[in-house]
């Protein structure tokens, strides 16, 4: 009988083990794979601010705001440079033109840096 109290209480332990450890795992998960910073702690952006990445310094990043929110579009800088085909969206809020074309590349492509503030 107390050899079967005593196996029951080894499984017990090693069962809560095992739920913890799952437990952390899953709670792991929530917080990995994030493109992005949490959208609550996002630095603002104003508008002149954000003007300021438009594409026409190389040393700098490119920006785009959509619908509140800023995005790094650097890795596509052809597409965002002077000449390029969509210089004209970058360093301002462009949501009115994407989210007709492209505001769904954007946001699955680029990570978001930050919110737009009037
Ligand atoms: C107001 C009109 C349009 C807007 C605002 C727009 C915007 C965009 C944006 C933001 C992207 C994502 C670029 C990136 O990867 O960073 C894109 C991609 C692209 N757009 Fe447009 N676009 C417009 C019209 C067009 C038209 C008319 C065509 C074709 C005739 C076109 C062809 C493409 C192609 C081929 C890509 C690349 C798609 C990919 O990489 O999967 N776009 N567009």
């Amino acid at each position: 009988m107390n050899k079967r109290i005593k196996l029951y209480t080894a499984l017990i332990k090693k069962l809560s083990l095992i739920t913890s450890l799952v437990c952390l795992l899953a709670l792991g998960l929530h917080f990995s794979n994030s493109k992005s910073p949490s959208p609550s702690y996002l630095p603002d952006f104003t508008q002149k601010y954000l003007a300021t990445f438009k594409g026409v310094d190389s040393k700098k990043p490119i920006y785009i705001a959509l619908n509140g929110l800023v995005y790094d579009v650097s890795e596509g800088r052809e597409f965002y440079i002077a000449g390029g085909p969509y210089h004209d969206l970058a360093g301002k809020d462009s949501s009115k033109e994407l989210n007709l074309f492209g505001g769904e590349i954007i946001k699955r492509k680029y990570p978001i840096v930050g919110r737009l503030v009037n």
